[in-house]
């Protein structure tokens, strides 16, 4: 039987040149969706799908991250003095929620150079990766972290999650082609990141969630760089193909890229709908601006 999958590596050390000017000294992960930064809904849904032990790959000027899931024991002692008790409380779980740990990624490799940093901290078990600028929301109960998690503790090897994309738009992501062998459940023939339309093997679009074998970072590791000079998670998943099988799951539910500066509003949008607190208000606002 495969291992069960309890550590989560969470990339969160690119520039955010996308989202410039904010990104220069503040993380794109810590950017708000209401009140919580992206990366705590990352945390939060790796927790959901059993994940016990966490490591989050930064680089300079993402110390805040770090903040953020410290112990504040002065915060703590005001929040107490000042009796704001659910405050106190929502504080302390974010900061035990899971044992989180940090390592610096110190030059921008690529995604594949960076989960490279993990392999002393992973060892020798499969391993989710969750890309820290995107929150992935699903229509099931299960988070998709929980469901690949699920395909590589049955059938072994590693599994990624799928997005069906517009033809046009297969040049943006890592798409994968293979056979249904179960409904939503890909078994890959092939692997390409960025392909151009008429070279991909399909429209189905890997979307920030992986559930990798740890022979992975041997193959990380004779991977000549790739697309855009850099080494590629996807070129060295493609090479772990020919050995361990690959499975995508194609999930129903939605990714908000919050690198993206329209997402990041769309995704503002979408979470403070389902706020008690805000959604009525909002709702009314949004009807002013139609
Ligand atoms: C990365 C991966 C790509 C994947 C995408 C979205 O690309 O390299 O395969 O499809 O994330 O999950 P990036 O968006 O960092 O260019």
């Amino acid at each position: 039987m495969p291992p069960r999958v309890r550590k989560a590596v969470i990339p969160a050390a690119g520039y955010g040149t996308r989202f410039l000017p904010v990104a220069k000294a503040v993380p794109k992960e810590m950017l708000p969706l209401v009140d919580k930064p992206v990366i705590q809904y990352v945390v939060e849904e790796a927790v959901a799908s059993g994940i016990e032990d966490i490591l989050i790959i930064i680089s300079r000027s993402k110390r805040p991250i770090e903040e953020h899931f410290h112990p504040a024991f002065d915060l703590e002692t005001e929040l107490a003095a000042k009796g704001r008790d659910a405050d106190l409380v929502e504080l302390r779980r974010m900061q035990t929620m899971a044992r989180i740990h940090f390592i610096w990624q110190p030059k921008m490799g690529g995604l594949g150079d960076a989960i490279l940093y993990a392999q002393d901290h992973v060892g020798n078990e499969p391993f989710a990766v969750l890309l820290g600028d995107t929150v992935v929301t699903t229509n099931d109960a299960k988070p998709v972290t929980r469901q690949l998690a699920d395909v590589v503790e049955t059938y072994g090897g590693s599994a990624v999650a799928l997005q069906q994309v517009p033809r046009e738009k297969v040049s943006r992501y890592g798409i994968l082609g293979g056979d249904e062998i179960a409904p939503d459940l890909i078994r890959a023939t092939s692997f390409v990141e960025k392909p151009k339309p008429e070279e991909a093997p399909s429209n189905l679009a890997v979307s920030a969630r992986y559930v990798l074998s740890p022979r992975i970072f041997d193959h990380l590791r004779k991977t000549p760089p790739g697309k855009g000079g850099e080494l590629q998670l996807t070129d060295a998943m493609a090479s772990l193909m020919r050995e361990e099988t690959l499975h995508g799951l194609r999930y129903d539910g939605a990714r908000h890229d919050i690198g993206n500066k329209l997402d990041f509003i769309k995704a503002n949008i979408h979470f403070g709908l389902q706020r008690d607190d805000i959604a009525p208000a909002l709702r009314e606002y949004l009807k002013t601006l139609v």
